[in-house]
Parts: C-alpha cells; sequence; structure tokens
C-alpha cells in the first residue's frame, strides 16, 4: 500500500513538473513572435531578449516617441554629436577609452548597447585635428615619452585624460611639430661641467636655460643636448700660461684688454682651463 501510495505521488509530481515546464515553454516560445518584425532593422540588436520590454528601443522610426532615440543624428539639432577631436588611425579600438564604464574618457551611459561599427556613423572626425598639440621638440632619443610626460609627474605632465595611455599611443595622436625647435648642442667640453644649471639654472644669470626648462633635472639636460662633435667652438688658449695665471686681468668681460663674452661674467678663474686649452 505504502509503495503504490508512492508511486502515486510520484507520478502526480512528475505530471505537475511536466506541466510546468511545458507551460513554461508555451510562455518563452510567445514572446520572440513579436521580436522579428520590430528588431529587423537592426540586425545587431537582436540576441539581446532584455531590449524588448523598453519602450525608449522602439525602433519604428514614424513613432518617434522620443525623439532622442531616433538614429538620424542630422534630425536631432540639440544633441549634435561632438567631432573626433584626435585621428583615427591605428585607433579603431574607440571603446578602449570610450567605454561608458571605463575611465579614460567614458562615452555616456546612453552609449552602453553601441557597438564598434556604430561609432563613426555619428561621430565624423574633425576636419583638422588641430585640437592635439603638436611635438615642439625633437624626437630621437625621446622615446621614453612618459619620463617627461607622465600626468601624475612634474616636468611637463600630461592632462589627467592621458592617465592610462601608453607609450606606443602617443605618437597616433600627437605629430612632430613641422619645424621643431632643434636642441643646441653643447659648444663647450662637459668634463667637470657636470653641474649644468651652475650656469643653465632658467632663474640664474651665466647662461640662463630657457623658461620652459624650469623642471628639469640634471639627468635629463643631456638626453636632449648632445655635445657638439668638436669642442671647436671655445677657443685655445694662443699664448704662454706662465705667469698668466689670473686670467681675469685682461679677460674680465667688463674689462678693456681682452674682455671674454658678456655670457663669462660670473665665471670664475678656476673655470677657465676647464673649457679653454692651451694651443697645441
Ligand atoms: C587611445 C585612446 C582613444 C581611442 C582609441 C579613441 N579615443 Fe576618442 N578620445 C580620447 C581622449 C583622451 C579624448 C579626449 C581628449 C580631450 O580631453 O580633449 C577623446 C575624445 C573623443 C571625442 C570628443 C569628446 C568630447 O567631449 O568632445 C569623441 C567624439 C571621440 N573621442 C570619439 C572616438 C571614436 C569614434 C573613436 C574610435 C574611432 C575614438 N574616439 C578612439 C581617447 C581615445
Ligand atoms: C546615434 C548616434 C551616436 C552613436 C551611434 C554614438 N554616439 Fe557618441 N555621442 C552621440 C551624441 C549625440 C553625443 C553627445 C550627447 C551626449 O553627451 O549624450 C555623444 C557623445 C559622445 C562622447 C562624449 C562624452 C563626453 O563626456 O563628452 C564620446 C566620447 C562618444 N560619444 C563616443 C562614442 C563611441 C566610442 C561610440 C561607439 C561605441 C559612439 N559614441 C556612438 C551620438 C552617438
Ligand atoms: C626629456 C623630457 C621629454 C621627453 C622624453 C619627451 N618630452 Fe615632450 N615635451 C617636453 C617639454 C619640456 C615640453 C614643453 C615644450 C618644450 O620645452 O619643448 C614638451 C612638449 C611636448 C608637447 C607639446 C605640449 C603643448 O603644450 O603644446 C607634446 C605633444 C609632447 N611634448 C609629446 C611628447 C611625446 C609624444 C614624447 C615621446 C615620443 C615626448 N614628448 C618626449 C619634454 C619631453
Ligand atoms: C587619443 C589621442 C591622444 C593620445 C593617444 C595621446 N594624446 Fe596627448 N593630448 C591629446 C589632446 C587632444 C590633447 C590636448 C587637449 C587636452 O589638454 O586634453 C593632448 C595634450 C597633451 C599634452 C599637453 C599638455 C599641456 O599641458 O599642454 C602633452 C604633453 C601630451 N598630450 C602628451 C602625450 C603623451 C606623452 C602621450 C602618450 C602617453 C599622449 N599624449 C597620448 C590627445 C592624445
Ligand atoms: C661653468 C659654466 C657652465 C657649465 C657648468 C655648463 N655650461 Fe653650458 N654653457 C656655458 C656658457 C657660458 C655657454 C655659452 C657659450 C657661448 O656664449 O657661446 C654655454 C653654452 C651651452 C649650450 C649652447 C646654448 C646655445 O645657445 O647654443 C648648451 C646646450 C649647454 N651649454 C649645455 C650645457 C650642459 C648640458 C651642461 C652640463 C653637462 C653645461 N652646459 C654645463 C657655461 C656652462
Ligand atoms: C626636452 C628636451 C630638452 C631637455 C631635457 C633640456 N633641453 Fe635645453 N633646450 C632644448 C631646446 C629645444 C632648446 C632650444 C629652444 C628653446 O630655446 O626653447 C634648448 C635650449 C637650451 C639652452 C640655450 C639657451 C639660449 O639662450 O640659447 C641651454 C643653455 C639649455 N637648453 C640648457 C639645458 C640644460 C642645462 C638642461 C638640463 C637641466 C636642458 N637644457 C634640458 C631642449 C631640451
Ligand atoms: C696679461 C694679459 C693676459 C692674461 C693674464 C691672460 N691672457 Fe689670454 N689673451 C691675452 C691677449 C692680449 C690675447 C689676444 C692676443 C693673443 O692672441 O695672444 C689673449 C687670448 C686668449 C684667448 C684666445 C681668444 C681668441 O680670440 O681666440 C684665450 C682663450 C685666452 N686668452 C684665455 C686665457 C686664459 C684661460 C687665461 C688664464 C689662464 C689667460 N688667457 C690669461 C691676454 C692675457
Ligand atoms: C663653459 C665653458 C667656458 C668657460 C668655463 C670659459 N669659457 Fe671662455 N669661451 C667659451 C666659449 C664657448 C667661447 C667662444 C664663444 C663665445 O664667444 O661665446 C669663449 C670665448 C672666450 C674668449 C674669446 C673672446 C673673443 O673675443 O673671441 C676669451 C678671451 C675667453 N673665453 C676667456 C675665458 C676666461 C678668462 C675664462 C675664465 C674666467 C673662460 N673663458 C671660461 C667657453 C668657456
Amino acid at each position: 500500500m505504502k509503495t503504490i501510495h508512492k508511486l502515486a505521488a510520484i507520478a502526480a509530481l512528475s505530471l505537475l513538473i511536466l506541466l510546468i515546464g511545458l507551460a513554461a515553454q508555451c510562455s518563452n516560445a510567445e514572446t520572440p513572435t513579436p521580436v522579428p518584425p520590430t528588431q529587423a532593422p537592426a540586425p545587431t540588436k537582436a540576441p539581446e531578449p532584455t531590449k524588448v520590454p523598453e519602450p525608449t528601443k522602439a525602433p519604428e522610426p514614424t513613432e518617434t516617441p522620443v525623439p532622442t532615440k531616433v538614429p538620424e543624428p542630422t534630425k536631432l539639432p540639440e544633441a549634435a554629436p561632438p567631432q573626433i577631436p584626435h585621428p583615427t588611425e591605428g585607433l579603431d579600438n574607440c571603446l578602449l577609452c570610450h567605454d561608458p564604464a571605463g575611465d579614460v574618457k567614458p562615452a555616456p551611459a546612453a552609449h552602453k548597447d553601441y557597438t564598434l561599427e556604430l561609432c563613426t556613423t555619428c561621430h565624423q572626425p574633425a576636419a583638422s585635428g588641430a585640437t592635439i598639440p603638436q611635438i615642439p621638440h625633437a624626437l630621437e632619443g625621446q622615446d621614453d615619452c612618459l619620463l617627461c610626460h607622465d600626468p601624475a609627474g612634474e616636468i611637463k605632465p600630461a592632462p589627467a585624460t592621458h592617465k592610462t595611455f601608453t607609450i606606443q599611443q602617443c605618437t597616433a595622436c600627437h605629430q612632430p611639430a613641422a619645424s621643431q625647435a632643434t636642441v643646441p648642442t653643447i659648444p663647450h667640453p662637459t668634463d667637470g661641467l657636470d653641474d649644468c644649471l651652475l650656469c643653465h639654472d632658467p632663474a640664474g644669470d651665466v647662461k640662463p636655460a630657457p623658461a620652459a626648462h624650469k623642471d628639469y633635472t640634471l639627468e635629463l639636460c643631456t638626453t636632449c643636448h648632445q655635445p657638439a662633435a668638436s669642442g671647436a667652438t671655445v677657443s685655445q688658449i694662443p699664448h704662454a700660461l706662465e705667469g698668466q695665471e689670473d686670467c681675469l686681468l685682461c679677460h674680465d668681460p667688463a674689462g678693456e684688454i681682452k674682455p671674454a663674452p658678456a655670457t663669462h661674467k660670473t665665471f670664475t678663474v678656476q673655470q677657465c682651463m676647464s673649457c679653454h686649452k692651451p694651443q697645441q
């Protein structure tokens, strides 16, 4: 008797589960039917059934209940899509930087379902990439851009928007300026003159470097400035040195015998021979 009851109970239960299953299948089968016609114009959206209930996604252009959702941007004078201020070549993976959930330069939250193919149908590259500053300095030997342009750095930090950019991306956007200020070579020997800032402090008065140099540290100087091929621009001493140790007696830049250039005005006698060598 107990087994019969048990069997009956199991049979009833199985029937119930079967019925629920069928019912569920029926209700599942119902939902897709309205989908194909409505989603037909936008096939990329089709596999996402969750989109169906959202009235804002209604693709019928005739209804236009929410004007901002109309796919033709030309009909929306108010919300004109901003132009792309940077080049797109080599930057086609827009979402790398514009993922609405990302943190480089997130697109608005309303963009969350846009696929990559759609981006440039609305956003046109700006007529000129003029908003991207050009690189004013030479690039040779300057490959480690972040050494000086780390957004968290102090020399010449790039904007905060740059914080996830890699060095490989820099020149995709930034082009070298047509006329780059050529980096002057060092006309004098560097041996024994390694404390460049002693004479080139931008706030100093010997031979101040440009004001733009104010945050440069000593280690950086020779990454840009190379010693001249020959130290030939430093004149050799044509006369005997014996008894002539007080160079400034005759070469005081403010003197009259054979004044050294004005750039020399703070040079000490001890420094003279580190640049000027006796004639061979
Ligand atoms: C390597 C990162 C990166 C990639 C890839 C990239 N962008 Fe950008 N984009 C930026 C940054 C950073 C800015 C903001 C520049 C600024 O601060 O002025 C920007 C700005 C924009 C703007 C202007 C936003 C505004 O507020 O005016 C648009 C539009 C844009 N990008 C679209 C695109 C499209 C479309 C693509 C793909 C073809 C793309 N971007 C690829 C980084 C990127
Ligand atoms: C249907 C047209 C349309 C498509 C498609 C579209 N956008 Fe936009 N986008 C806009 C409009 C309009 C705005 C400005 C209004 C706003 O902020 O919502 C905008 C704003 C932006 C901004 C500026 C964000 C800011 O803070 O200033 C970025 C970046 C952007 N879109 C990137 C993208 C990317 C990347 C894609 C592709 C994945 C894309 N857009 C696809 C219309 C579009
Ligand atoms: C040794 C330091 C240093 C390195 C390395 C360096 N830069 Fe610069 N950069 C500067 C300084 C300083 C300036 C400011 C102008 C000047 O004095 O030349 C500047 C200016 C710029 C500017 C113009 C900014 C503006 O406001 O107009 C851009 C863009 C730039 N650099 C990009 C780069 C890129 C890309 C790289 C790597 C290929 C790079 N830099 C490597 C020091 C450096
Ligand atoms: C997606 C394009 C894009 C990429 C990639 C990019 N930049 Fe920029 N960068 C810009 C734009 C646009 C500006 C000017 C607008 C601004 O200040 O946000 C700018 C500004 C700068 C400036 C000027 C800062 C100032 O104060 O004037 C420096 C320096 C710079 N970038 C360096 C870099 C370096 C280094 C990299 C690589 C790590 C890089 N950029 C990658 C678009 C880009
Ligand atoms: C004792 C002082 C002194 C020291 C130290 C010194 N310099 Fe100079 N430097 C000068 C003077 C003076 C001139 C200008 C000579 C002239 O008028 O032609 C000069 C010229 C230069 C110039 C050429 C500027 C131009 O307008 O063409 C560069 C670049 C330079 N020095 C870089 C350096 C660097 C880099 C260091 C460190 C390794 C350094 N100097 C160390 C005194 C010094
Ligand atoms: C990013 C590259 C860069 C770095 C780093 C750099 N310079 Fe320069 N320097 C330049 C350029 C470019 C010029 C010429 C353009 C100008 O006048 O701005 C220049 C000019 C100078 C001049 C000539 C000033 C004049 O009146 O003719 C001196 C001196 C100088 N730099 C010294 C230094 C010293 C010292 C350091 C290190 C503390 C240094 N520089 C680091 C790029 C650099
Ligand atoms: C008693 C005066 C006197 C003293 C002291 C003296 N000089 Fe001279 N120096 C001259 C005269 C005059 C000339 C130019 C005539 C010549 O070529 O002999 C000259 C030429 C030079 C020149 C070459 C300038 C050019 O136009 O090419 C250099 C460099 C020089 N001296 C460096 C020194 C140094 C360094 C000292 C210290 C060790 C020194 N002199 C001490 C008188 C002096
Ligand atoms: C940093 C290197 C440096 C040091 C230190 C230096 N000189 Fe010079 N000196 C030069 C250079 C470079 C020139 C040639 C370019 C110029 O005229 O500015 C020069 C030129 C001269 C001239 C030739 C002026 C002419 O009319 O042709 C004299 C004289 C001279 N120096 C004397 C001195 C004396 C004296 C000292 C020490 C007090 C000294 N120099 C220290 C680099 C140096």
